[in-house]
């Protein structure tokens, strides 16, 4: 349930708020009181912001492409002129690809690495700064169940994801004297547009990839992960930190 009084005065910054996750995670915070900064490369970010005013909410856009320094800090600064000192990053933007690992093209593995873990590097990066001079700061990354354990045809998608839960825990230790609170949600298969264009590799064996399908391929709404983003950005989630919560219907268990 939505609480507009949740994030009363704060502004949040999600990326791959175009789409999917981040759209709902934007949508989430903003209704739950946040002015957010709606960050993605696509032109659709501003789709998001037009949904978030029509409700009620305070959005602006801004173009990004979360591989680029430089694109990077234009962004985070043009929020932070717009809407005020960011204190809770989203970090969503995600690439998935599907490969047999022996034909994958060595740029779609740097594609992988780059959006999906030298991102959420990036936008922290930059962001940290801001949470510091505000008195303290949330971040949480976007995992996957397949950070949490191998997947075929999918080892430039499990190394990123493996990767970010790592680098997860990491800045929990190193800023928590300085109030920042750093988590990382785990998602199994959510009903997004990611998901509902897959290309898979010719001669893909699916046997080898059913251990990580939930029962009877539930899947997850984009809201479901969205809705824990806003608890883990909340003060409710005080004392969570470094943690990675899967939101997969036991699909880890
Ligand atoms: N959908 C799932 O089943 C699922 C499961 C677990 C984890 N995830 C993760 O959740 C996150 C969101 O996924 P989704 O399903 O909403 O996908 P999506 O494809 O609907 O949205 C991803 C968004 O990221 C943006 N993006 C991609 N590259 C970018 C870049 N270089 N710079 C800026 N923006 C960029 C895209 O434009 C898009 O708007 C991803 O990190 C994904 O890996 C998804």
């Amino acid at each position: 349930m939505a609480d507009g009084t949740r994030f009363e005065g704060r502004t949040a910054i999600v990326t791959g708020a175009a789409s999917g996750i981040g759209r709902a995670t934007a949508q989430r915070l903003a209704a739950d009181g946040a002015l957010v900064g709606c960050l993605d490369q696509a032109a659709a970010v501003e789709e998001t912001v037009a949904l978030i005013r029509e409700a009620g909410g305070t959005a602006t856009a801004a173009s990004v492409d979360v591989r680029d320094e430089g694109s990077v800090a234009a962004a985070v600064e043009s929020v932070a002129g717009e809407l005020g000192t960011p204190t809770i990053l989203a970090n969503v933007a995600g690439v998935l690809r599907f490969a047999h690992t022996h034909e994958m093209e060595v740029a779609e593995w740097d594609l992988l690495i780059d959006v999906n873990l030298k991102g959420p590097f990036l936008m922290a990066r930059a962001v940290i700064p801001h949470m510091l001079d505000s008195g303290g700061g949330v971040i949480t990354n976007v995992a996957s169940s397949a950070g949490m354990f191998g997947q075929a045809f999918m080892a430039h998608y499990c190394a990123s994801k493996g990767g970010v839960v790592l680098m997860t825990k990491s800045l929990a230790w190193e800023y928590l004297k300085r109030n920042i609170r750093v988590n990382a949600i785990s998602p199994s298969g959510v009903s997004t547009p990611m998901t509902g264009h897959v290309d898979f590799p010719d001669g893909m064996d699916f046997s080898l990839i059913a251990k990580t399908m939930a029962v009877d391929n539930k899947m997850l709404a984009p809201q479901d992960p969205a809705s824990l983003i806003a608890f883990l950005s909340s003060d409710e989630a005080s004392g969570i930190n470094g943690a990675v919560i899967p939101i997969d219907n036991a699909v880890t268990a």
